[in-house]
């Protein structure tokens, strides 16, 4: 596989839409932005980082990171991604939508794994990216405390296993460092707590009352181990202080849509940034 994708994309990341590469497409593209604008708050430290992922996927993410790291950092910087690049959806999620059985298949016959080492294969070689594969309650107790300065949660979304990612990821970020993740598109107080918790071994639910989707198990388990967080359309993120995790203001960082991008999604993204008045509100 590894000679084939090497022949199919020599030295260039392969994300095609066909296998759900960037998860869910041109509607979830944007936050790439906050990913980038969170290693951008690291810029004036003057020295490298050290980021963990929980759930790489196919390294759509990784790739984000490693562009972000190349234009704000000036140091040596590292990557540890974290996943069992193996089928983890419930079946009543896989029969839901297209995609999530694409993404069943590509982690059974091991394709998403042989994507994802290809695609880490194309960060800059300024960047380390290594990975550790299991689950990640296996691994991430064997890393040591307050390793990393960016921990992103983007894991399995299951109430309990998105609930051990964080009480693990709260441990492992520095201080000053990011704890974030991804999928937490409305938090507790915006939806009905009882369906919520009827559903909190659901990938995904639209809530009842306001009509709109979310992953049941982000949302709780984000208000139990952090409480009310800064989000930033599904994208969230908190900075330590001490024992503290306090909100993280990103008006004064710097997006952008790195180069793995095809022209059509910067398209749906630009226009994205235009129409929802997101960056002037918060310039
Ligand atoms: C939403 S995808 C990650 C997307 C990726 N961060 C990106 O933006 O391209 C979720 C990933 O979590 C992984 N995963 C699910 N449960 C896991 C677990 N218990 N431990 C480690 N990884 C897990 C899956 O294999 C999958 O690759």
């Amino acid at each position: 596989m590894k000679d084939i994708l090497a022949l199919i994309s020599p030295g260039k990341p392969f994300l095609p839409d066909s296998l759900n590469a960037m998860q869910l497409g041109h509607a979830n593209a944007m936050r790439h932005l906050w990913l980038t604008a969170a290693v951008s708050l690291f810029a004036t430290r003057g020295t490298g980082i050290r980021i963990l992922e929980v759930g790489s996927w196919m390294g759509a993410s990784v790739l984000t990171w490693g562009a972000a790291i190349d234009r704000f950092i000036p140091g040596d910087s590292e990557i540890l991604c974290v996943d069992t690049w193996a089928p983890y959806l419930a079946a009543d999620d896989i029969n839901i939508d297209g995609a999530y059985k694409i993404m069943d298949r590509a982690a059974s016959t091991e394709l998403a794994y042989s994507v994802f080492r290809h695609n880490a294969s194309c960060v800059s070689k300024k960047t380390r990216v290594d990975h550790l594969r299991g689950s990640s309650k296996q691994v991430l107790s064997m890393l040591r405390d307050r390793a990393f300065d960016i921990v992103h949660i983007d894991g399995s979304h299951y109430y309990a296993d998105v609930l051990a990612d964080l009480v693990e990821g709260k441990r492992l970020v520095a201080e000053g460092g990011l704890l974030c993740g991804d999928d937490l598109e409305q938090q507790i107080s915006e939806v009905d707590e009882a369906f919520l918790r009827a559903n909190i071994d659901r990938d995904a639910v639209v809530d009842p009352k306001n009509r709109k989707p979310y992953h049941p198990g982000v949302t709780l388990a984000v208000s139990e181990v952090l409480g009310p967080v800064s989000s930033y359309t599904g994208f969230w993120t908190m900075r330590r202080q001490g024992d503290a995790f306090v909100s993280v203001d990103l008006a004064g960082a710097s997006p952008f849509l790195p180069g793995h991008f095809s022209d059509e999604y910067k398209k749906t993204v630009l226009e994205w940034a235009k129409t929802s008045g997101f960056f002037q509100k918060q310039s």
